[in-house]
């Protein structure tokens, strides 16, 4: 496997290359990928990866290895939902081919990941076919983190629905979040939009509730991690507080994000697991101290947003406004719920 690293980004574009399903995961805890639908569709090919070189003649034997590899996914990062729901897929797809030959299952694992990858750029284009009606001909969208071609298989969430209504003519302007201590608006989506010539510009996380004031944000669109049954949605750290700000002003704020996103098993947002990283991410930046020596510092790397401050959400199967409970509900009532041992 090859994986563009997102660490290095803007300054370098430099690609990990992965032989072992170890590396995979490693890749996914270090954020080389990081972004909900990319870290499911990253972990199924590692999954395909490493099912490849279990040296099993039964098929108990490969299960029992398979599911050691599974585990070691499922333990990298535990806020994404999309990363227990594409092992599912993955688990699911060993388990209807008990009695298939083992090599032809490890190639039916390989495809398998391969269709998670081309349904999620897909998926990605119908969200942003159903969203891109909710921008105004003449505006300017504010987003938080990165939730575009890097955080999915290709094309983005947010970002795809930005890039729906900007092929559609529409004249739209993003103010991107920098997003500390990570940046992944300021590297990540600022470097994206950029490439695609859409206009950008990068504020400071606390410039938003300026811009908002002055009227100069038309809608807030984010990503998501993990929505709950009822319409709360975590992503990433700061989405909360944009909420608050975006109700304040009379600003409709959007999410963006797939039905793999929606964890039927969470009835409110208050049970999603919230990853706590490194304080280094905060207290350091490039290797340098930017607080004093034994000073402490939190990072809460997600928060959540309830579901009363969203407007909507945007998803492959349409556009759910509230009651988002109803909705959710509604378009879910084919998918099964997450089986309790995978979730975190
Ligand atoms: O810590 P990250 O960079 O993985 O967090 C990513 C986000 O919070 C994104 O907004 C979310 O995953 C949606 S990506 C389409």
């Amino acid at each position: 496997m090859r994986l563009l690293d997102q660490r290095r980004l803007p300054q370098e574009e430099v690609y990990l290359a992965c032989s072992d399903y170890r590396d995979v995961a490693q890749a996914i805890r270090t954020m080389v990928v990081r972004g909900a639908p990319a870290i499911g569709i990253t972990a199924a090919m590692g999954i395909a990866l490493g099912a490849r070189s279990i040296p099993a003649t039964t098929f108990e034997e490969f299960y029992r290895a398979f599911e050691q590899i599974c585990q070691e996914f499922a333990s990298t990062r535990p806020t994404a939902v999309n990363l227990f729901w594409a092992i599912t897929r993955m688990r699911n797809l060993v388990l209807a081919h008990r009695d298939t030959d083992l090599s032809l299952l490890k190639q039916r694992l390989v495809e398998e990941a391969q269709r998670i990858l081309a349904e999620d750029i897909a998926i990605n284009k119908q969200i942003g076919e159903h969203g891109k009606s909710l921008l105004a001909d003449e505006s300017t969208v504010l987003t938080h983190c990165n939730a575009g071609a890097l955080a999915t298989g290709g094309y983005g969430t947010a970002l795809g629905v930005i890039r729906a209504a900007w092929e559609a003519g529409k004249k739209i302007m993003v103010l991107a979040d920098e997003t500390r201590p990570f940046l992944q608006g300021a590297r990540l989506t600022a470097w994206e939009l950029h490439a695609l010539r859409i206009p950008v510009k990068v504020i400071t996380d606390s410039m938003a509730g300026y811009f908002m004031r002055k009227k100069m944000v038309q809608a807030v669109l984010v990503g998501a991690d993990r929505i709950a049954a009822n319409g709360d949605v975590a992503n990433k750290i700061g989405t909360y507080t944009l909420a608050v700000l975006a109700k304040e002003h009379d600003i409709p704020f959007y999410v963006a994000a797939p039905t793999s996103t929606i964890d039927l098993s969470i009835s409110t947002g208050d049970d999603i697991p919230i990853e706590e990283r490194n304080p280094q991410e905060v207290t350091h930046w490039g290797g340098q101290p930017i607080v004093p020596p034994g000073v402490e510092a939190a990072n809460p790397a997600f928060d959540i947003t309830p579901h009363s401050y969203i407007r909507a959400i945007i998803t492959e199967k349409g556009i759910l406004s509230p009651p988002l409970d109803e909705n959710i509900a509604r378009v879910m009532s084919d998918r099964k719920v997450l089986s309790a041992e995978m979730r975190p």
